[in-house]
């Protein structure tokens, strides 16, 4: 069985798929992640990130791992360096370019063969699992989002002003929203869950229910 969960940054997506799939004992897929990788590789193998077609290929040609909560790409454990400014900008034409949204919906895929899996993203739903059996699209206001990632940055020591997140969010929303191919919208059939004001556990078994209901459908 699979359940997608799609959004926007700061919607609270990682920590509901990650408390659902370790509540459902199922596995657990951060499509994010996987282009963050992508793109670490490319730099790391001094592939231009205007190569569309060389970082396809190598999208097909890395193996990526989900082990214990760490992103292990080859063999090696990237999931810090995943999460750096460098790599978040460099994630950007990776998952821009039509190529390695084919080859990542093809590795996806191949994953989550024979699996139960809840997967995150942007276009889970909408492109690379039509027929999951639960759908769902996580947001919550921009005010709500950027006020999140203002109490992390600060958990780590980073002063950053609230004004500034909240503009930098909206520039990514909108390459997010307005990219040619995967572009974040809800499937058709997705169920929208607002979490502004709840907690990631309410949202969860908010989540367990529907699919509990499902299973029995
Ligand atoms: O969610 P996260 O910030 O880790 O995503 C990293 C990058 O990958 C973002 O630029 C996001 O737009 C992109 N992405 C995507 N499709 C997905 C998941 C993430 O284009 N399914």
């Amino acid at each position: 069985m699979i359940v997608t969960l799609d959004g926007p940054a700061g919607a609270g997506k990682s920590s509901t798929a990650r408390a659902l799939a370790a509540r459902l004992g199922w596995c657990y897929m951060d499509t994010g992640a996987m282009y963050r990788a992508v793109a670490l590789m490319a730099l790391d193998r001094g592939i231009p990130l205007d190569d569309s077609a060389g970082l396809a290929e190598l999208a097909e040609a890395i193996t990526i791992e989900f082990r214990d909560g760490r992103v292990v790409v080859d063999g090696r454990d990237v999931s810090t360096e995943i999460r750096t400014d460098r790599i978040t900008q460099a994630t950007r034409p990776v998952a821009d370019a039509p190529p390695v949204r084919e080859a990542m919906k093809r590795v996806q895929r191949r994953m989550a063969e024979g699996m139960d899996v809840v997967t995150e993203g942007r276009d889970q739903g909408s492109v690379v699992f039509p027929a999951a059996a639960l759908k769902v699209f996580l947001t919550a206001s921009p005010e709500e989002r950027a006020r999140r990632r203002h109490q992390e940055e600060a958990a780590r020591g980073n002063g950053v002003a609230l004004a500034e997140i909240l503009a930098a969010q909206s520039q990514r929303d909108e390459g997010d929203r307005t990219r040619a191919v995967g572009a974040m919208k809800p499937a058709d059939d997705a169920v929208i869950v607002e979490t502004d004001g709840l907690v990631a556990e309410d949202v969860v078994n908010r989540l367990v229910a529907m699919i509990e209901e499902r299973s029995r459908s």
